[in-house]
């Protein structure tokens, strides 16, 4: 079962990006993460640029996408909502065809320096991705608060707490996944 893990942050150090890694250790067996990197790379939507054909960029998420049987997405919340570079890349997949979120189970979680979380950013990405018909894991959530306490200077995480919560999401992912594949289920 193969999982494509995109952070909604470019930051090299980035806590989401440390988090989404520690769910490649914590997956159930059975279950391989690839942590997509390039998200950076992709233009600010224009129609303009579409017309004249999909970038090579967008492309290669596009593919990776196709190739996963599900999406885990770490994002930071900006502003109470998503990062610009995750919001353009949704932006950017919804517009082609095959609609690569069609179907597509999708969990999600957020890590921030705040106390919350980054509760606020999941329920825009919820939002945002049922529209586009992709199956976001309803629970548990995963709201990682204080983050930057939580992990070590090489980016591990160290918080058992956290590492269990993770865990957890990451067996319900597999299950949900399971189940979306199932005859009769969508994808
Ligand atoms: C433009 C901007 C807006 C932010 N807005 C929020 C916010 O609304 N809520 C929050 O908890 N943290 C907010 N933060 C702080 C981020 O949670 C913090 O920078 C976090 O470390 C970013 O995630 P990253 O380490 O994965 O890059 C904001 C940061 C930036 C740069």
């Amino acid at each position: 079962m193969k999982v494509l893990g995109i952070s909604g942050s470019l930051r090299k150090a980035s806590i989401n990006t440390a988090a989404l890694k520690a769910c490649g250790e914590l997956m159930p067996a059975g279950m391989t993460l690839t942590v997509y990197d390039g998200l950076g790379d992709i233009p600010l939507y224009n129609q303009e640029i579409m017309d004249a054909g999909v970038p090579a960029s967008v492309a290669k998420l596009r593919d990776a996408l196709a190739a996963a049987d599900g999406l885990l997405i770490a994002s930071p919340e900006y502003n109470f909502s998503m990062t610009a570079a995750l919001k353009n890349a949704i932006d950017w997949l919804s517009r082609l065809q095959p609609q690569p979120f069609m179907d597509k189970p999708i969990a999600i979680f957020s890590a921030s320096g705040g106390p919350l979380g980054g509760a606020r950013v999941q329920y825009d990405l919820r939002r945002v991705l049922g529209q586009l018909w992709g199956h976001v894991l309803p629970r548990p959530e995963v709201f990682i608060g204080s983050a930057p306490s939580k992990f070590d200077a090489q980016g591990k995480l160290t918080d058992e707490t956290t590492r269990k919560f993770l865990t957890d999401l990451m067996a319900g992912f597999k299950t949900w996944i399971e189940r979306m594949k199932k005859p009769g289920k969508p994808a």
